[in-house]
């Protein structure tokens, strides 16, 4: 009994110890190596324990105090009026509750409520005098933070100078610097391939980059702003936050357009709901809504607590963030060969579903992070779509966990285990791993991809033990005939099959692009690349110099792209898909314009006026075809400077040899 008493004090000591260190580095440091949610996990299960065994609870313990120093790194800014910080409620009741009090203290029950989303960035105060900006800076302890004026006058969406002249000589409004997660997510694929480690999360990237002493260097990190606020003011300002809101937006701040006025607590929750599942969606993070009551001057009678308004709360979305324990390590093999280790949890609940797996990324990630199978682990979901582990919570250990060893043969087909040396992943030597073309196949058929509907793995699976697919572009061969040979296959299911394989002839190009599973190219860089090389044949002929031009290309992604190319087989499954009615390239056909229809070219010599593959690509957009040899079957031979063999086989052949100046008079008819 004496020896439960002391587990359950040493475990809480260890949880109360590691909160301390945390909020030494956010608070002191401004150094965060975890983000809220895994703050706020940790920060629950230790009030969890608390709360069971409340003989254990000590005066230190960070749920009994707030607190928190400034650092020194740049000038120290006093606020004039303080930065203040919110109280937070999880639940509905907690809600209706905090309702309760503001509507005692106001003395009334009819409040508005104004309703905004919370941004999970890094809080700033801007001060303008007569309209101009004039210094910017931290929250810090919320009374004094660090002056950053230089950084923050890079942002774009802060402005310099103020629309109009409708404001008080001197002011201050306050917001939310965020890094957007598309931008957060390009960044991290950027440093991925210069071999980099990625950032954690967008927030501390945004502070990060604040914290620069450079300000060149915050200019070329795409920062953002959304204002909530005014801080200290001299003069007259709307009576709500509503229109202060507009009003700023009038000046030219950068105001968030999902704000919104809820006339009762009915409308806030209604706000809430509309907010708790798409916020993901959101192209910056947030962790709820911020509920403040809208008239100021009521603000002023309900009053604060401590550093905390009375008149605003936070109403936070559920958790991303859960701790679980690590059961085990298990290795997949992907559709490029590379190996990804993922954590076997023991499960538990995130944001409302049930958590057994989470991605571990590779080898290094776990050995950085010192993750052993055995492990009290974080895991997380912000941002992205698959639970990541975060890292173990090493206060709390045994002894008995037991660190991670990539296996030395492949999980799949038992080929050797290899990795290049300046490169993070480990691969399967075995260039046919069966998990390999099966991955391919997963992967060309999934929603990002061709979206090819109700082929799961299983049937995938049946497809290639039967010889019915071998590569991707098999699925276009496949027939009623072929899918009805299936044990257990149903006409229903067969045709449905074959409709969504005929739906998927319609997918842009980038679709396709990504669809092809070439390595390193994503469905960002499919996107990019698409709308840089306008078809397959333009990007075929691209160069490694050019590719190098396409923002986010580096050298191994152009080199991945040059491989692909390099191989006859591939090039042999593009013109299949061609074959198939693919759309291979960005233009839409235009068919009022399809005058070349039913015209077969082929080219010879090198073109003058325009890239050979932007030729090609623009006869295929009016509905010719071409061929790359000649035959019978050819209509016209397009003779560029100095012609091969082409020629005497189109002459052999008595086929009609145009010149480059004919052809572009073919192609300027449409215009
Ligand atoms: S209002 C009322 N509005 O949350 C005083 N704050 O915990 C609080 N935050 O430091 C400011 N979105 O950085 C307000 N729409 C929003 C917000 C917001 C995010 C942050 C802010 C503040 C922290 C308070």
């Amino acid at each position: 009994m004496s020896s439960d008493r002391e587990n359950i004090q040493e475990t809480l000591q260890k949880l109360r110890d590691l909160i301390r260190f945390h909020e030494f580095l956010y608070y002191v440091e401004d150094k965060p190596e975890i983000s809220d949610a895994e703050y706020d996990a940790i920060m629950a299960q230790l009030k969890n324990i608390e709360s069971n065994f409340s003989w254990a609870i000590t005066n230190d313990s960070p749920t009994q105090r707030v607190g928190g120093k400034r650092s020194e790194r740049f000038p120290p800014f006093t606020h004039q009026v303080p930065l203040l910080s919110l109280s937070n409620v999880f639940t509905s009741s907690e809600l209706v509750n905090w309702q309760g009090r503001v509507e005692k203290l106001a003395g009334t029950n009819s409040v508005n409520y104004y309703c905004e989303l919370k941004y999970d960035g890094v809080a700033v105060a801007l001060t303008y005098q007569d309209g101009v900006l004039v210094s910017g800076a931290t929250r810090g302890d919320g009374v004094q933070g660090e002056d950053i004026t230089s950084n923050l006058r890079t942002i774009k969406s802060i402005p310099l100078k103020l629309v109009g002249d409708s404001f008080p000589s001197r002011f201050d409004v306050r917001g939310e610097v965020i890094f957007p997660k598309d931008k957060f997510q390009a960044l991290n694929e950027q440093r991925i391939v210069n071999g980099e480690q990625p950032y954690a999360n967008p927030r501390n990237t945004a502070a990060g980059s604040l914290r620069q002493l450079d300000p060149a260097v915050v200019a070329s990190r795409p920062l953002d702003i959304f204002i909530y606020g005014v801080g200290a003011y001299q003069g007259e300002i709307p009576g709500t936050q509503e229109k202060v809101l507009e009003w700023l937006s009038t000046l030219g701040f950068k105001v968030n357009p999902n704000n919104k006025l809820a006339n009762n607590l009915d409308q806030v929750e209604k706000y809430f709901n509309e907010w708790v599942d798409v916020h993901q969606q959101l192209n910056y993070a947030c962790d709820g809504v911020v509920v403040k009551v809208n008239n100021i001057e009521l603000r002023d009678i309900i009053g604060s607590l401590g550093r905390e308004p009375r008149w605003a709360t936070a109403y936070k979305f559920p958790s991303q963030t859960a701790v679980t324990r690590l059961i085990d390590i298990g290795v997949n093999v992907g559709r490029t060969g590379v190996l990804t280790p993922y954590a076997q949890l023991e499960p538990v609940n995130l944001t409302g579903v049930t958590i057994k797996s989470a991605t571990l990324h590779n080898e290094d990630y776990i050995t950085d992070n010192d993750i052993r199978i055995g492990d009290l682990v974080s895991i997380t979901r912000a941002g992205d779509v698959i639970p990541r582990v975060v890292g173990p919570i090493v206060e709390v250990r045994t002894g008995k966990e037991v660190p991670f060893k990539m296996p030395d043969n492949c999980p799949s087909c038992d080929n050797p285990i290899v990795r290049n040396n300046n490169e993070s992943a480990h691969r399967c030597s075995n260039a046919s791993c069966p998990s390999m073309g099966n991955h391919l196949l997963r992967h060309f058929v999934s929603r990002a991809a061709m979206d090819i509907d109700g082929l799961g793995e299983n049937l995938i699976a049946q497809f290639t033990k039967e010889g019915l697919v071998e590569n991707i572009a098999d699925f276009y061969s496949l027939t009623l005939e072929k899918l009805l040979s299936l044990e257990r296959m149903q006409q229903k299911s067969a045709n449905n099959i074959l409709n969504s394989i005929n739906r998927s002839r319609e997918r842009p190009f980038e679709a396709v692009l990504y669809s092809l599973g070439i390595r390193h190219v994503g469905l960002e860089t499919a996107r990019v690349l698409a709308s840089k090389f306008n078809s397959f044949d333009m990007l075929r002929a691209a160069t490694l110099e050019l590719l190098l031009e396409v923002p986010g290309v580096g050298e191994v992604i152009a080199k991945a792209i040059l491989d692909w190319f390099a191989e006859d087989d591939n090039l042999e499954i593009l013109n299949r898909l061609q074959l198939s009615g693919l759309t291979l390239s960005k233009l839409p056909i235009d068919p009022i314009r399809e005058q070349l229809k039913g015209n077969k070219f082929a080219i010879t010599g090198s073109i003058e006026s325009m890239n050979r593959a932007e030729l090609e690509d623009r006869i295929r957009n009016l509905g010719g075809v071409i061929a790359k040899n000649v035959t019978s079957s050819v209509d016209y031979l397009i003779q560029g400077d100095k012609p091969g063999s082409k020629l005497s086989k189109a002459e052999e052949l008595s086929i009609t040899v145009i010149t480059e100046e004919q052809i572009i008079e073919m192609l300027s008819d449409s215009r």
